[in-house]
């Protein structure tokens, strides 16, 4: 069984991913962190974001890279926006990420163009949304808690802009499958989210059984 699940920065669609495959005992892989590898290795090595050849070279990062705490820091979320636009780069992750979806026993992805790029044959497909401006909530306590300085409305900002930039790019663009299910975590718990996200992937699992 392969499930995907996208959605916009900060939305809960790690959270559900990862709880998706715990209760299906699947393995998970998180692909932001591959754009986000990128991101970190361009600006390790001074190269230039918006030039494509660069944000290629960095393509090739040392796996060790995937664990790197600077991974989580949103100056490395705007870049890995900003090199994740190029063709090029979506190219270079492509059969990467085509292998974990379609490895025996099937995985969970979470990202933004998994249901439309990258499994558009998944069994189930979520899209997950909240507000931003509780998105950005969400993302503000999570940096707040890892011990950075930033300010709720620069957060709101930067993911604002990281979203608009994602939704708007030509190539595999964050826009939900037309077979995706969509879950608004707005006003959920955690818990309710996961609950609400096992729902939707059973109801998929009995119209295709
Ligand atoms: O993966 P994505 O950026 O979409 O979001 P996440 O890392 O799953 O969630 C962002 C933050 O929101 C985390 O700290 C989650 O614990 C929190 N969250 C929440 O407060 N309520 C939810 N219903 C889902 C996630
Ligand atoms: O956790 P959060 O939702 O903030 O971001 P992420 O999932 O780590 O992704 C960081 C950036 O990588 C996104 O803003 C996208 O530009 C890019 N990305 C993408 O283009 N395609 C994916 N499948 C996953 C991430």
């Amino acid at each position: 069984m392969i499930i995907a699940v996208d959605g916009p920065a900060a939305s809960g669609k790690g959270t559900i991913a990862k709880a998706l495959a715990r209760h299906y005992n699947l393995p998970h892989l998180d692909t932001g962190l591959l754009y986000r590898a990128v991101a970190a290795t361009v600006r390790r090595l001074e190269l230039d974001p918006t030039r494509e050849a660069d944000a290629v070279a960095a393509c090739d990062f040392d796996e060790l890279t995937l664990a790197d705490p600077v991974l989580r820091e949103e100056e490395i979320g705007k870049l890995a926006s900003v090199v994740s636009a190029h063709p090029l780069v979506r190219a270079a992750l492509l059969q990467r990420q085509k292998r974990f979806a379609h490895q025996d026993g099937g995985a969970v992805l979470d990202g933004r163009d998994i249901g439309t790029v990258i499994a558009p044959d998944a069994d189930a497909k979520l899209f997950i949304r909240a507000t931003p401006t509780i998105c950005a909530r969400r993302r503000h306590n999570e940096l707040i808690s890892h011990g950075a300085s930033v300010s709720f409305d620069q957060v709101l900002a930067d993911i604002r802009a990281r979203d608009t930039r994602d939704s708007s790019r030509s190539t595999a663009p964050l826009v939900p499958a037309n077979d995706a299910a969509l879950l608004d975590t707005s006003f959920l718990s955690i818990e309710a989210s996961i609950e609400k996200a096992i729902a939707l992937v059973e109801a998929r699992r009995r119209k295709e059984g």
